[in-house]
């Protein structure tokens, strides 16, 4: 009777504990203009589709959105989070697109010891140097794809590549990945190509390439400015005699715009079309009834980021203030993503088999398993 009676107590309290918090509050900062805009939309979605088959709750709380257009502007980043923590006092935050805006965002988080989940940015020194107990990732380093695909290239038997890409964190340290495998494999990258993000005028640079004549090009561009890259490649003449390889986000969720001008490509990523395990079935189905649209996967890293704050969120009943349990939950969960199931390493990135894909017509297929269980080596992280 006694111990009914203090049951009925503990569960009152847990109740009310949870009514005291309230709804969650959710800052989501992501672009909604610029070239990533239809990444940050793809995210959103995801996000909202895994907290919808909650039920619209996370650790019990109720989920309720603020929103920010970061514009993939580093300059108006810092402003655009500290509106998220100081005058919305979000409970976390989730963002972003762009690796220079994401830093900012990581340095924010710490200083006020926020959490923060990261969707996609790929920025190495998120789980790198910038590494905190309240920082994690959903989606990939920048160097995983890279140095899964400077394997694949060297083994393909290609000794000189020249590498074209945005001059920022994100293309920047894609070709740092890409280098070290395929320098090790055996070959050389005889140029690295760059220009300004998220400039498109590829003119000048693709007329050096075909001067240079490379064994092969490696290549990393996202959104827009990737459907761009790949069409004036094509229209150069340089996909019938260079070929080109990518980090996947080169023909993720581009296809359509891309057309016949990316068929064939081979990239690297940690997701591609056609995998057809149930979990990825059911969520392939759930979205595009959803939002009469195909995931890719950004969609897939968007649902993830909610994956993993479900997770943590369980695991302390919905408070956030409880980091270092939240943080214990998630480093030893395993996360049942579209993509496989994947773990969270100790910098908090997702340890993950990186495939290795070609587009046919409008899909990333499947073609081998590039590198197992890669996990980014996370180096200057202490924590
Ligand atoms: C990044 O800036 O880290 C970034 C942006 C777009 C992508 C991938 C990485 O598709």
């Amino acid at each position: 009777m006694i111990r009914r009676a203090s049951l009925l107590i503990a569960a009152t309290l847990a109740a009310t504990s949870v009514q005291a918090q309230g709804k969650l509050k959710v800052g989501l900062m992501l672009p909604a203009s610029g070239t990533y805009a239809q990444l940050g939309a793809a995210i959103e979605n995801g996000f909202r589709l895994h907290v919808a088959e909650q039920g619209g709750k996370l650790g019990g709380r109720e989920v309720e959105y603020v929103k920010v257009d970061d514009e993939s502007d580093p300059a108006k980043a810092t402003d655009n989070v500290n509106k998220l923590i100081k005058r919305d006092n979000v409970d976390v935050l989730v963002g972003t697109v762009h690796s220079g805006v994401a830093m900012a965002m990581a340095k924010a988080a710490k200083e006020s010891n926020t959490l923060l989940i990261v969707p996609n940015a790929g920025a190495d020194a998120v789980t790198g140097p910038m590494c905190a107990p309240n920082i994690f990732r959903s989606s990939f380093s920048n160097w995983q794809p890279g140095y899964a695909m400077g394997d694949v290239v060297a083994k393909k038997g290609h000794r000189k590549v020249v590498t074209i890409t945005w001059k920022y964190a994100a293309g920047d340290e894609s070709v740092k990945g890409f280098k070290e495998s395929f320098e090790k494999g055996g070959g050389q990258v005889v140029k690295e190509l760059t220009l300004p993000f998220p400039n498109v005028e590829f003119q000048a640079l693709l007329t050096e390439i075909a001067a240079t004549r490379p064994d092969a090009v490696y290549t990393f561009f996202a959104g827009a400015g990737a459907v761009k890259f790949v069409k004036d490649y094509a229209a150069a003449g340089l996909k019938k005699s260079i070929p080109l390889y990518a980090a996947g986000f080169v023909t993720d969720g581009t296809l359509e715009a891309q057309g016949a001008d990316a068929e064939g490509i081979l990239t690297t990523l940690h997701y591609a079309d056609s995998l057809g395990s149930p979990k990825d079935n059911a969520f392939r189905l759930a979205y595009a009834k959803t939002y009469k649209l195909q995931p890719d996967v950004y969609a897939v890293q968007g649902y993830d980021a909610a994956q993993m704050l479900g997770v943590g969120l369980a695991a302390v009943k919905g408070d956030v203030s409880r980091k270092a349990e939240f943080a214990a939950a998630v480093e030893k969960a395993r996360i049942d993503s579209p993509r496989g199931a994947f773990t969270v390493s100790r910098a908090h990135n997702p340890v993950q088999d990186i495939y290795l894909r070609q587009v046919t017509g409008h899909e990333n297929k499947l073609v081998s398993v590039a590198a197992k269980a890669l996990a980014d080596p996370a180096r200057g992280c202490r924590m």
